[in-house]
């Protein structure tokens, strides 16, 4: 298994090529099954995430193809897929499939739209906590689906098609909304979401989905309505940029020093985060070509901050800030709302020396000078790369073992961070 070795104590300075969202990119591939004309996608991540999906819509028999690279496309530009679901032969995603990656159980909303049935396992994907889909099935049900759970999958008829219902989510859910807006795209008549989730993901979605001949108004607000239409066409899309490796590498930046332009980031995908960072004593400038990120001299200081659906400060960030304020002047408490055991990070960054103790939803955090380097390993993505963060920073060499998980939502990472000074390298076998 690989691992990523880490000397720290190097300043960050030079450019860094932001990729195109992998939370957006997995559901706008999976909603290539709604049409049976060819969606080409651009700027997609070449990411463990983004393979695994490819061999789940494989299973359902869509033909696939990555484009070459082309005159003028730059060094990070994402590839171009394009996805061709013209015969579904499979409505079935098998467990061997879905346990890996838990977006896969999507695909649910697209094949009962469509094929008027679908089974799919249970899903998997990180260990952040129970992570469970009854929002999920009961935005079907009320689309009119009939759902039964049956040795570990879900087993989905809408034998006359999917209609149009008001969803009113109990809690603010992204694969929730994501589920209910694709399953209505194609339902018969008009479908409100309320309480919807507001993700820059749902949105991009949405305006692909548009491209592709829906109905849909109001992503990115909390009321989407969706008025149902007989078939999808083709569509060419680009995935947006990732707010949280943009955020990811601007907390890095704040950690080690230094002054990195984070190319192609777009800051109202991640303001919250942004304004966070600069109460934290980094400077941050937006510009034309992205988002600028400096810390030069002063130090870092604590923050206190909650974890809140978009545009709240993502949860998806919280490992990294974790990491961040290990290192500041005085006490940070983190508290996270989203996820009720996203903490597994704590006992990894202890390992550098990180004062970090828990009282239930949040962690109080008593920054130290200086963090060591030590052997580490994470349960999940963002857990992994705060462990990358806090090892830029420490004093020594660190290994960050379990490097799968990085690959699953980080590209190029040791790439990138080398680029501008990090001494990181990636360790085979
Ligand atoms: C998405 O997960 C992201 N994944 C997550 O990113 C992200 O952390 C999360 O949204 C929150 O922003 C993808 O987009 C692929 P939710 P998702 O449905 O959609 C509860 C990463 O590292 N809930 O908004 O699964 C749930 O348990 C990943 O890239 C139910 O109770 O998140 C959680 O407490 C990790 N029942 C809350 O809602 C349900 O049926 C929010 O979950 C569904 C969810």
């Amino acid at each position: 298994m690989d691992r990523i070795r880490i000397v720290g104590g190097n300043k960050l300075n030079g450019t860094i090529p932001i990729s195109g969202a992998k939370n957006a990119a997995l559901p706008l591939m999976i909603a290539s099954l709604l049409t049976d004309e060819t969606l080409i996608l651009d700027n997609v991540p070449r990411l463990a995430d983004v393979a695994q999906l490819q061999r789940i819509l494989g299973n359902h028999g869509l033909d696939i193809m990555a484009a070459g690279k082309r005159p003028g496309d730059h060094e990070y530009q994402g590839q171009t897929l394009h996805i061709s679901a013209a015969n579904i032969i499979d409505t079935t995603a098998p467990y061997e499939l879905v346990s890996k990656m838990r977006a896969s159980f999507w695909v649910i909303a697209p094949l009962l739209a469509r094929m008027k049935e679908a089974k799919v396992s249970l899903p998997g994907g990180c260990a952040i906590g129970t992570r469970p889909v009854d929002l999920l099935i009961m935005a079907l049900e009320k689309l009119g689906a009939e759902l039964q759970i049956d040795g570990g999958y879900v087993i989905a008829k809408a034998p006359g098609g999917l209609v149009g219902a008001e969803i009113d989510f109990p809690k603010v859910t992204v694969s929730g909304t994501h589920v209910a807006l694709m399953a209505a795209t194609l339902a018969k008549g008009t479908t409100v979401i309320t309480n919807a989730a507001c993700e820059p993901e749902i949105v991009d979605v949405a305006d692909c989905l548009n491209k592709m001949g829906a109905k849909v108004s109001g992503a990115g607000t909390t009321r989407i309505v969706i008025e149902g239409v007989k078939k999808l066409h083709g569509a060419r899309h680009t995935v947006l940029p990732d707010r949280i490796e943009t955020g990811t590498y601007a907390m890095a930046v704040a950690m080690t020093g230094g002054d990195v332009q984070l190319a192609g980031a777009r800051p109202e995908l991640l303001q919250s985060a942004l304004d966070v960072l600069t109460e934290a004593g980094a400077t941050i400038t937006p510009n034309n070509e992205g988002i600028r990120v400096a810390r030069n001299g002063a130090g870092i200081s604590p923050v206190k901050v909650t974890t809140a659906p978009f545009p709240g400060f993502p949860t998806d960030l919280q490992a990294q800030l974790m990491a961040l304020m290990a290192c500041a002047k005085g006490s940070s408490h983190i508290t996270e709302t989203i996820f009720e055991n996203r903490f597994m990070h704590v006992q990894e960054l202890a390992r550098f020396g990180a004062r970090i103790s828990l009282d239930g939803e949040t962690a109080i955090i008593d920054g130290i000078a200086k963090l060591k380097g030590a052997p580490v390993m994470a349960t999940d993505l963002r857990a992994s790369v705060s462990l990358v963060i806090a090892a830029l920073a420490a004093e020594g060499e660190t290994t960050v073992n379990r490097v799968y998980h990085l690959d699953r939502g980080f590209e190029r990472l040791e790439e990138k961070l080398s680029a501008c000074g990090a001494t990181i390298e990636r360790i085979s076998g």
